[in-house]
């Protein structure tokens, strides 16, 4: 049974915005951990001191990877992590210089738009684009800009963030990064949120060699707080470069956050497939709204628990509206696209009936 948060006093999701906003921004869910996790990290605080990731953890990720995945990969393959987006900062540090260029497919988490101008690269933002019911990149456009002397990456989150949508051009991005010796940075952090259709396409299934992928449990099993993830790099010779960029920077694993995520993959499935029913019904609320709107221009979403929408025939400026009718979304601006806006539903089916009401009101003020 999902516990839900009723009070969530110390989070940033509840407390950025006055107790009258609801919230439906940051990217983590108003449900309670697995007891099994929270058991886990009762028992994993008695030692607090220094620790090396026990083998039975990664272990775990090898097992999860292949069965709720297809992947098979070597225990080796895996390094600890503290956090993505530092995973994805150091994979770019270990290749890009000043004056590099790494595509970003956009919109995208915004993160990722910065990520490459931190290394003194410049971000190539290469529109995807909504053709036959699928968010896609233009291939021959990629093709061109994969083979300048001075593009050294490619950042993407698979599945996308804030489309959720899971890819399906995975091989052939995949097949051009390493024609184009370019390394593909794959986020694969909303990797087991599929809830329809397209199942999840790994960029560990196509060459492994100019790839880092970056996973973990936190958006899966709602434990975002605990800054843990996971790099898999199986080029033994990468594997070492990016470590190397991220040696005095980077920190080491948190060792509550790497038993919660080896116990997140053990024991709390059951978990998982109830949150995921809980969120596949509130998609359906929220499509069966949506379809109502003429003027409100959605997306069909399959994975993750965001919902990306076009305000722009409404108004240009969605977020400071929404914010004024008692409804915070993510401003679609930092993900590149102005005029757009993000949902989070991964919150009471009371919360998204409130927001829906409010979001009505809202347009129908315009
Ligand atoms: C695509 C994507 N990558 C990374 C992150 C953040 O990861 P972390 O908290 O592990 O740095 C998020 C959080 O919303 C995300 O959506």
């Amino acid at each position: 049974m999902i516990e839900l948060l009723s009070q969530r006093p110390n989070a940033m999701k509840w407390q950025k915005y006055s107790a009258d906003i609801l919230p439906l921004w940051v990217a983590d869910m108003d449900f309670a951990p697995a007891q099994v996790i929270q058991q886990a990290i009762a028992e994993a605080s008695q030692d607090l001191g220094y620790q090396l990731p026990p083998e039975w953890a990664d272990e775990q990720v090898v097992r999860w990877l292949a069965s709720e995945h297809n992947c098979h990969i070597e225990p080796s393959w895996v390094v600890w992590q503290g956090g993505v987006i530092s995973g994805f900062n150091t994979a770019l540090a270990s290749v890009c210089q000043s004056g590099d260029e790494v595509v970003v497919p956009t919109p995208t988490y915004p993160p990722m738009r910065q990520a490459p101008v931190n290394h003194g690269a410049r971000c190539v933002e290469m529109p995807l684009e909504y053709i036959d019911g699928i968010w896609q990149l233009n291939l021959d456009k990629l093709a061109n800009q994969l083979a300048r002397p001075q593009c050294k990456a490619m950042l993407i989150s698979n599945p996308m963030n804030p489309t959720g949508c899971v890819y399906q051009q995975i091989g052939e991005i995949s097949k051009l990064c390493h024609q184009h010796n370019v390394l593909l940075v794959s986020d694969e952090i909303h990797a087991d949120l599929v809830l329809a259709g397209k199942a999840h396409d790994s960029a560990l299934h196509y060459n492994t060699d100019h790839l880092v992928v970056l996973m973990a449990a936190s958006k899966t099993f709602n434990i975002a707080g605990l800054a843990t993830s996971y790099m898999i790099c199986p080029n033994a010779k990468l594997r070492k470069r990016v470590q190397k960029a991220g040696a005095g920077i980077a920190g080491h694993a948190n060792v509550l956050g790497v038993m919660a995520t080896a116990t997140a993959y053990q024991a709390a499935k059951p978990w998982l497939n109830e949150v995921k029913t809980l969120l596949t019904n509130n998609l359906s609320v929220l499509n069966r709204w949506q379809e109502t709107q003429d003027s409100l221009i959605s997306y069909p979403v399959n994975a993750t628990y965001l919902a990306w929408m076009d305000w722009r025939q409404l108004t240009d400026t969605p977020y400071p509206h929404l914010l004024s009718y008692g409804i915070a979304l993510s401003d679609g601006a930092p993900f590149g696209a102005p005029g757009w806006a993000r949902l989070n539903f991964a919150c009471s089916s009371d919360t998204l009936s409130q927001a829906l009401q409010r979001m009505q009101q809202a347009i129908e003020a315009l």
